[in-house]
Order: structure tokens, then sequence, then C-alpha cells
């Protein structure tokens, strides 16, 4: 099978035929659809497919001894997300056993392709959240408390799709079969292409977070409420929003209000409530501590002086990460490419922690990602998938 091949069959499933975006959400119709694709294309190249606990995917190369050199990434978008981010790594990492194979190559080390569920966090609000359930990273009764906006748990979703909630939660067995990780993911901005390198090699990940902010205020009538008696929430949260900004510029980091809920959401009256999440990140952890300080110090402010009550909810942390220094170094001789940092938060990062892991990453032309802008070439794609197979083939061959 080749890349063009695995690559359109799963590029419909889940596309939102208004807007050209994917609303693959976990444990929703589309997912099931992507999880079906993955145990058909590992069922094609004559591996085996199981479902851990957490409800990540894995698809084992069974030869050699050891443990394994895995790769892979996620199926799950963001909202009107674009095609790559996620499915470009478990395409490519499925693309390049093929490659290997075809090249009778023979692992001396078993090889994973595997398929987080639930990175982008867009479902049940935590980023990672497979891989976090995996490395004991989120505590499993918590995360089995989680609901969506319609007010369903992670564990409603996951019992509905035939798995067992109470047996989430670190898996030691699992991890001790992982030797290696490494994801290859779309650049999420513009670097590569100005250097005109179609790969690079992950170095760092920005520390970042989640934060939700509940204003609550009074509902009233828009026509007769004089302003002075208002307790609107509305206002509040623009102030806060405004100062989110302003915080980041200050501070070299970058902070975003990507998600706002007016309730109920009458255009003639003041909101009863309005609901945003903060998107935080910053070069280091000292920053981020002080961006999100300033925010949440200015929303309080405003809320106070509205007469608005305000509670924070941090939802998602993910700490800084640095890939493992000797593998990066590995991988960026073997390929001649460039090593970059990112803001964006990736599995990888989390299996950092108990792993030695790195990325990959395949030029973006558009340098824009989280919108059905992203892109990505036909030519890069393979050199991404060439990439990968010399990347496993080094690791498998020792
Ligand atoms: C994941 O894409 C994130 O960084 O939010
Ligand atoms: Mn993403
Ligand atoms: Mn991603």
């Amino acid at each position: 099978m080749t890349f063009a091949e695995m690559w359109a069959e799963l590029l419909p499933v889940g596309r939102d035929e208004r807007t050209g975006g994917y609303r693959r959400y976990s444990w929703t119709e589309a997912d099931t659809a992507c999880r079906a694709w993955f145990h058909r294309t590992s069922a094609a190249l004559g591996m085996r497919a199981v479902c851990d606990p957490n409800g990540n995917l894995w698809s084992w190369w069974d030869a050699g001894s050891g443990p394994a050199v895995a790769t892979g990434s996620h199926f799950d978008s963001v909202p009107d997300g674009g095609a790559f981010d996620g499915p470009l790594g478990v395409v490519s990492a499925f693309a390049a056993v093929a490659a290997l194979r075809e090249q009778g190559f023979r692992p001396r080390r078993p090889v994973a392709v595997a398929a987080f569920t639930e990175e982008e966090g867009a479902r049940f609000g935590v980023a990672c959240l497979g891989s976090r359930l995996l490395t004991g990273a989120i505590e499993p009764g918590s995360a089995r408390r989680l609901s969506d906006s319609d007010g369903i748990t992670l564990a409603d979703a996951m019992s509905a799709a035939g798995l067992d909630p109470a047996a989430i939660g670190p898996d030691e067995s699992l991890l001790a079969r992982i030797g290696t990780y490494v994801e290859l993911h779309v650049e999420q901005g513009s670097a590569l292409d100005e250097l005109g390198a179609a790969v690079g090699v992950g170095s760092a990940i920005w520390p970042h977070g989640r934060w939700r902010l509940d204003f609550t205020g009074r509902a009233d009538h828009a026509g007769t409420t004089k302003l002075g008696d208002r307790r609107d929430p509305m206002l509040p949260f623009a102030a806060t929003a405004l100062a989110a900004r302003e915080a980041a510029v200050g501070c070299g980091a970058l902070a975003t209000v990507g998600k706002v809920v007016a309730e109920p959401g009458g255009a003639n009256a003041i909101c009863s409530a309005v609901r945003a999440w903060l998107d935080a990140r910053a070069p280091d952890e000292a920053i981020l501590g002080r961006l999100v300080a300033q925010i949440t110090a200015e929303a309080t402010a405003a809320a106070a002086q509205q007469s608005v009550s305000l509670d924070i909810t941090r939802e998602s942390f993910s700490p800084e990460v640095s890939f493992d220094p000797e593998l990066r170094e590995r991988m960026s001789q073997l390929l001649g490419a460039p090593v970059l940092p990112t803001g964006a938060g990736h599995d990888a990062g989390v299996l950092a922690s108990r792993v030695p892991a790195g990325m990959l990453f395949v030029r973006n032309p558009s340098g824009i990602s989280h919108s059905p802008a992203e892109q990505a070439s036909a030519a890069d794609c393979a050199a991404g998938v060439s990439a990968l197979a010399a990347v496993l083939a080094d690791l498998a061959g020792q």
C-alpha cells in the first residue's frame, strides 16, 4: 500500500463539506471510522493491531527482540482542523513500515505504529489525554469524570465504544515495551519553509496550558436595564481577552482566547454567564506563570468592577519538554535536517517523560495549522516518509 492510497482512503473521514475542515472528535462516528481504517491498514500490512485500555491504538510489527521502536501520532482534530495535524504521522508511520518491508529490511527490534486518543482535547478538554493516561500524567478517576459540552463523561463515551473505563490508567508493561518513540508531524509554522527544508527535527516544546474562565453575572433585558444596574459578564470577558494579548506581548509569550460561550445567548438580553478558554504558552515555566498570574489578576479585577463572579479552572497543563538530545542529534545527522523548537503540544512530549522521544516535522508551505488552510505537498509528504523510514531502520536495525 502506498502513502497516496492510504491517505486518500482516510481523507474524507470527518471532513465537513461546508468548511473543508475536520471534526474528528474522540469516541464519535468519525473517530470510529478512523479506528476502522487503522485496523484495515494494519491487517493489509500483516501487522497486529490492538487497542490499549486507554483507547490508544497500536499496530505491531512483531520482529526481533527487546524494546520496540514506536512511531505514530493521532487522528482527532480541533474544530475544523486541517487534514495533516495528526493523521500525517499515522499514515506516514504505516507508509514507512511498508517501504521498509518492500526493501526487505529485517528489524532487530519490534516496530509499532501508534494512534493516541484525544490529543487535541477538543472533546474532553485535556490535551494528549491518551498519552497522559498511559504515562500516569493524569489521575484515572479525574479523567473518567471529564465531560464534553453535552455533559457526556469520558467514562460514558468509552463505555459506549465498548471499552471498560475502569481499566484506564498508567500501563507500565506497555511502556516497558517501548524503547523509543518518534512522532512525525506537519510543521505548525513556517520555519522549514523559510529554511528551504522539507523535513526538520524537533528540539523542544514550550510549556503551555488551558484555563477555563467562568464569568457569572445576571440575565436581564437589553432594552430596559439601566447600564449602572447591570451585572454583565461580557464586559470583564472582553477586558480579559484584551489583557491576555497585552500580557503576552509584554513577556514574549502567547495567549489566545479561541473559545467562548455566551449563555443563554440572546441578542436582546444581557448574558447570565460567559465561559471562555484561555490558551497560554511561553518560552519557560517562570514566564508562563507570570503571564497567567497577570491575566487572571486583570480578569478578577474586571469581574469585580462589574459585580460579576469569576471562577478559574486549569483544565490542562503541559510542562516544558526537551526531546532526548542523543536521539535528536542522531536523527538530525542521519537526515541532514535542521533542528527546531515548537509551541505546539504533542503526545511525543508527554511520552518524553518516560521514554526517549523525538519528533520529525514536515514543511507546511502555508505556515497555518488548526485550520483547513494547513498544507503539505505530496513531495514533502514523500520526503517525510523516507526520513521516517531511515530513522526507523537506524533505530530498529542496531
Ligand atoms: C496541539 O495541537 C496543541 O498544541 O494545542
Ligand atoms: Mn493540533
Ligand atoms: Mn497534532
